[in-house]
């Protein structure tokens, strides 16, 4: 399956996440006839295609927005969230904003609008009005756009923050003012009080009696109870969600305070999602999308040992129970980029931070080094597809430079490679479907203390598959449990060549390596 981040018209504040108009291509992607054609041919190929659903807000210059804004008694007033400032103060005070929330992208989570005096709340930037879901002419017109894609004939949608669609209507004060994904207004409108109520009546109106469509909700501050009602199949809600508790482990205090991996976190929360969608509900696996830093370079090592950690990355992903996503260039172990100064910085989040904390006082080295590490346009640089020209990506000039080590990795450099990481996705990719144990099997972990090494079992029928792995630039020896059984058994992938004769009580794993046995 293909997934498509938004591709419709968008004055591209948050990199298309704020459309326009939902029924339309942005000419900088093409045009509904090329869309079509795209569509056909995923098609033709016995793929599907998946549609990102921005539903949580639109853009500003959206007409139902312009509609909305333009006075108070339109009757799209109420499609958005509209307040007066707080009480006893004057709109434009500082201050006076109808709550303390703060934006995931800075700033307070509301706008003044001059023209009528109100505030309008916006979760993300003020480019991006958040849509007032308890309105069911709202949620109409949504639905009858998702069926006229679908009529269109896409598979699905990935559907964007959708937990955040149901606010606490009385819209009340975080503790402290808090913006970022962790933030203390979170519980007011994170997984809401009719949030399931929507999700299965958006079930009902669009997707009731249409077959092989797929469903993904994208849920910040999901817990594992929860993520078990929105997939329990008899429910109707979505197939899978995406959670962020293992992309959240390497934060600090704060989103932009990185923190060094500790691995025993990484498996521990793992382990629990694996466990607590074991016998309702469906995981979905992901190390990278265009919001994460590359996880070649976060949880591996983008230097000597890339091509090593980039392969035992993805069969430690792959080889969990759920529905394994690839981010562009994740299969060809691309790396974070080389940003030097803030102008090579594209993304707004990233930019509205350093503005933030350096005019409250942040030394503007220490708040490019953490944008470095953090920030999501590691993700954005354009796709390495050969070793020509800005990557073979445009003949144009990219938004964004290209990282300058496409020379080295690019598509078409490893798919002339038989040991490259790409080829290595594709043995994890054919593994799954041809072995059911990947898909199907239950999962143990192993090791759970263990600070370099990452190991699981699955098991299904009369099959179980061993995942042996070093998240470390070191060796390390262990003895493998239940040996005796594993030993001898066939290998079925692996980064290094590996020697049958080893003695699984006395194993030395190499820098970054990853093999799985299987034993039948
Ligand atoms: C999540 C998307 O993945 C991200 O890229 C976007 O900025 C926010 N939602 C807002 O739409």
């Amino acid at each position: 399956m293909l997934w498509l981040s938004p591709i419709y018209p968008s004055p591209q504040d948050d990199a298309g996440y704020d459309i326009s108009d939902y029924r339309d291509i942005d000419p900088t992607f093409g045009s509904m006839e090329e869309f079509d054609a795209l569509l056909a041919a995923v098609h033709e190929r016995g793929m599907k295609l998946v549609m990102d659903l921005v539903v949580n807000h639109t853009s500003d210059e959206h007409p139902w927005f312009v509609e909305s804004r333009a006075s108070k008694d339109n009757p799209m007033r109420d499609w958005y969230w509209w307040r007066p400032a707080r009480e006893g103060m004057n709109a434009g005070d500082p201050g006076a904003e109808p709550n303390n929330w703060g934006s995931i992208f800075s700033g307070p989570a509301w706008e003044l609008d001059d023209n009528t005096g109100e505030y309008y709340l916006h979760l993300f930037s003020r480019k991006q009005p958040d849509l007032n879901w308890e309105n069911s002419e709202v949620r109409q017109a949504i639905y009858s756009m998702m069926r006229w894609w679908l009529d269109r004939g896409v598979d699905g949608y990935r559907m964007d923050v959708i937990n955040f669609i149901s606010k606490d209507t009385n819209l009340p004060n975080g503790h402290v003012r808090d913006g970022g994904l962790s933030g203390d207004a979170m519980p007011h409108f994170v997984d809401g009080p009719r949030i399931h109520e929507f999700l299965q009546e958006m079930h009902r109106e669009v997707f009731a009696g249409r077959e092989g469509l797929i469903t993904v909700g994208e849920m910040p501050g999901v817990t594992i109870e929860e993520a078990r009602l929105y997939t329990d199949p008899a429910r109707n809600e979505l197939d899978m969600v995406f959670q962020f508790e293992h992309v959240q482990v390497d934060h600090g205090a704060t989103f932009w305070d990185p923190r060094p991996l500790r691995l025993r976190d990484l498996k521990t929360i793992l382990g629990r999602w694996q466990a607590g969608l074991a016998e309702v509900g469906w995981n979905s696996l992901y190390w990278n999308n265009h919001d994460q830093p590359r996880v070649v370079s976060r949880f591996g090592d983008d230097g000597a040992h890339r091509v090593h950690a980039a392969k035992m990355l993805g069969t430690v992903l792959h080889l969990h129970r759920g529905t394994p996503y690839v981010y562009q260039g994740e299969e060809l172990g691309m790396t974070n980029a080389p940003f030097d100064s803030i102008e090579d910085f594209r993304d707004i989040q990233s930019l509205n931070h350093f503005a933030e904390a350096v005019s409250t006082g942040a030394d503007p080295k220490a708040v490019l080094a953490a944008l470095r590490v953090r920030s999501r346009d590691n993700a954005r640089t354009p796709m390495q597809w050969d070793d020509t020209e800005n990557a073979g990506f445009t003949t144009g000039t990219p938004w964004i430079a290209v990282n300058p080590n496409y020379k080295v990795i690019n598509a078409q450099a490893e798919m002339a490679d038989d040991d490259s990481v790409f080829h290595h996705y594709r043995r994890l990719i054919e593994l799954r479907h041809t072995e059911p144990v990947v898909a199907h099997g239950d999962f143990h972990m192993l090791f759970t203390d263990h600070d370099q090494v990452y190991a699981f079992t699955r098991r299904y029928g009369s099959t179980e598959l061993l995942v042996l792995a070093n998240f470390s630039g070191h060796p390390t020896t262990i003895e493998v449990p239940d040996a005796d059984r594993w030993q001898g058994t066939e290998v079925v992938i692996a980064n290094y060549p590996v020697d049958a004769t080893e003695n699984l009580r006395d194993l030395t794993l190499r820098p970054f390596e990853g093999r799985v046995y299987r034993l039948r």
